[in-house]
């Protein structure tokens, strides 16, 4: 997959064909903390708010193929390890189906993670499953690492790709994890600036 200083190719999907992860499943959690919280665009059983332990949102990875294109990529989310901190999302049980999917949506350098997550609201309130997350690692081709939350509001306002404005992206997530009760000041700096200084 990767040897030191060669990035691992954009194409993840057969990456995650192997990782086969709850085989024999009927149904897995997928936690999603990016546009899946408010776009599903798969069946599901059934969905809940949740949070995982450890993660942050950043929107670090490049947008060749949705939110931007190979000569201008855009910027969209990957989680960082933070030890300290919970992100917040939504978590979807589907059929094991529904990865073909995504694996093929998400094929530009996302892997999928097993993860533990633990709902948030409700009579299950507290309690945990293991679930399945899609996360873009350092090492993949399309990544493209820190910014000032200026420089990636910046370069957000000027993308689009065959899925949108990138700016589209961020505006809607902002809302979506509002109603969540959801506070990520990385998201909210980047969509302030978004309306501030770019009047989106
Ligand atoms: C998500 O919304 O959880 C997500 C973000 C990036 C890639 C795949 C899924």
């Amino acid at each position: 997959m990767e040897t030191a200083g060669v990035k691992m190719s954009l194409d993840t999907q057969v990456i995650n064909r192997q990782r086969d992860h709850f085989r024999g499943r009927d149904d897995v959690w997928l936690f999603g903390y990016g546009s899946l919280i408010y776009k599903a665009d798969f069946p599901f059983l059934e969905h809940r708010p949740a949070k995982i332990r450890g993660w942050a949102r950043r929107f670090w990875q490049g947008s060749h193929d949705h939110r931007g294109t190979p000569e201008a990529p855009g910027r969209v989310l990957t989680l960082i390890e933070a030890p300290e901190e919970d992100c917040i999302g939504m978590a979807y049980r589907v059929t094991p189906d529904v990865f073909a999917h995504l694996d093929h949506r998400e094929k530009n350098g996302y892997l999928r993670v097993v993860i533990d997550l633990t709902f948030t609201t409700g009579t299950n309130s507290g309690t945990h499953a293991e679930g399945l997350i899609y996360i873009a690692h350092p090492h993949n081709a399309a990544f493209l690492g820190p910014a000032s939350e200026a420089e990636i509001a910046r370069q957000i306002a000027q993308s689009r790709g065959p899925s949108g404005p990138n700016d589209e992206y961020v505006l809607a997530l902002d809302h979506a994890l509002a109603a969540l009760g959801a506070v990520d000041p990385h998201v909210a700096t980047i969509a302030q600036h978004l309306r501030h200084d770019y009047g989106r």
